[in-house]
């Protein structure tokens, strides 16, 4: 096992996902590759559904939080293992669509919604809008009186919390382009707004309040402050608030300086921090939501590389560089996220070399990890960057006219694509001139 339990080794010495050979997989379909492990993004599914279920009632939901790695077939397995999702955007509602989803069982979230956006969501009977702010609010409600419906919708409420994460993903900040604070009474204005709303169905309140979470204690901050703010709702507006959606947010081992997570085990311990703060604050126990996207596909996922030089500059460090980098990967460029790297092919051999993971794009920023633990690897080899299911490939991009990589998904001994590679003629698709 490395850093997973799906991740191996075989008799070759070639790094295995699944039992499947990464070396062969990188022969079969080109480099760079995403493979994802099926069994292990269905095994996450499970445990959350059937945690949630167990621990806050038969009607709680995950959601799967489907920015974080978005295809028409993942939608398909998330609706498979009866899951809702959160879509953020017209583009992932479509693709959803595509995929046949429930609308019923999707959450429409983001800070900006256009008309259209609103438009095509009600024309899919999405079950349930997260509202991010009053403009938004009017526009839902005057689209929904318009079409003579009502829409059921949670608010997005801005608990104030710092979860001692890495700082451009904290969203939960008062000082924050989502949702409403609290402290500054925004968030009480809203609700009643939305109480009074025509069209609308204030169905309960969302937060979300970051991502990388370790730690329990701010997800019991949360639940604290929002319980607090439902007996506050109760008391000022008789008004009762029936679902608590939780947002994500737990955190995934990316090295073997992480710690593992027990997942269900954290969704027990949140769930006696609700009910008790329910109890307390007098209020009825909500539905509860949660709304993971990271934890959910994060481990499953490995990309695989071909080195193509590695240079020792002299009296400062060693530079590995393979055929992808910033574009399929932006996370270590934007957030300095830490990764695990092997040489697939040479995967039982000590990490006893040092090196600078570099990309082919023409940045100096473009790399993937400094200072990193591998083997010493020779042009051809192929390299493997290890827990790369979330956050890549639904952040790529074409920059310097790279064509995004094949998503190819294995289980029991099979490898599909389940993205095909981008050509270069897809590149060219829609440039008119
Ligand atoms: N719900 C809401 C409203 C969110 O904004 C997010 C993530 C999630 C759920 C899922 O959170 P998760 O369980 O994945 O932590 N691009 C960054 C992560 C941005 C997270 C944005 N929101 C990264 O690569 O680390």
């Amino acid at each position: 096992m490395i850093i997973h339990d799906h991740l191996d080794i075989n008799e070759a010495g070639h790094l295995t996902i699944g039992g499947m050979d990464t070396v062969e997989l990188a022969k079969k379909h080109g480099t760079p590759l995403y493979v994802l492990d099926e069994n292990v993004i269905r095994r996450q599914c499970r445990t959350y559904r059937d945690a949630a279920r167990k621990y806050f009632g038969e009607d709680a939901l995950p959601l799967y939080a489907s920015k974080a790695l978005c295809f028409t077939g993942i939608y398909k397995l998330a609706a498979q293992e009866g899951m809702g999702i959160d879509c953020v955007s017209g583009g992932e509602l479509y693709t959803a669509k595509r995929a046949g989803f429930p609308a019923e069982r999707i959450y429409f979230h983001g800070n900006n919604k256009t008309d259209r956006d609103i438009c095509d969501a009600m024309d899919m009977g999405v079950g349930t809008f997260v509202v991010d702010n009053e403009d938004e609010l009017a526009a839902v409600s005057a689209q929904a009186v318009r079409r003579g419906i009502t829409q059921r919708i949670l608010l997005r409420i801005t608990p104030g919390i710092d979860p001692h994460t890495h700082r451009a993903i904290i969203t939960g900040n008062v000082d924050s382009k989502f949702g409403n604070a609290i402290v500054t009474g925004q968030a009480m204005d809203i609700v009643k707004k939305a109480i009074e709303a025509n069209g609308i169905d204030l169905a309960g309140i969302h937060c979300h309040i970051g991502s990388q979470i370790f730690d329990i204690e701010p997800f019991e901050d949360a639940a604290r402050i929002m319980t607090e703010f439902m007996a506050d709702i109760k008391k000022e507006c008789c008004f009762e608030i029936r679902e608590l959606n939780l947002g994500g947010g737990l955190g995934v081992r990316y090295t073997e300086y992480d710690r593992e997570i027990d997942y269900a085990d954290s969704i027990r311990q949140i769930s006696e921090i609700v009910k008790a703060l329910c109890v307390k604050n007098g209020i009825a126990m909500p539905r509860v939501i949660l709304e993971p996207g990271r934890s959910l596909v994060a481990a499953s996922g490995i990309t695989l590389y071909t080195v193509g030089s590695v240079k020792e500059v002299k009296g400062f460090r060693n530079y590995i560089s393979v055929d992808g980098g910033m574009p399929d990967n932006p996370r270590y460029a934007l957030y300095q996220s830490q990764y695990t790297a092997l040489v697939a092919n040479r995967a039982s051999d000590a990490r006893d070399y040092r090196a600078t993971l570099a990309g082919r794009c023409c940045e100096s920023g473009d790399l993937l990890g400094e200072n990193m633990e591998i083997q010493r690897p020779e042009r051809g080899d192929t390299l493997a960057v290890l827990v790369t299911g979330a956050y890549n490939y639904s952040m790529a991009s074409n920059y310097n006219r790279l064509p995004r990589p094949a998503v190819v998904m294995v289980k029991d001994g099979e490898d599909r694509v389940v993205v095909k590679r981008e050509t270069y003629e897809d590149l060219v698709r829609n440039d008119v001139l």
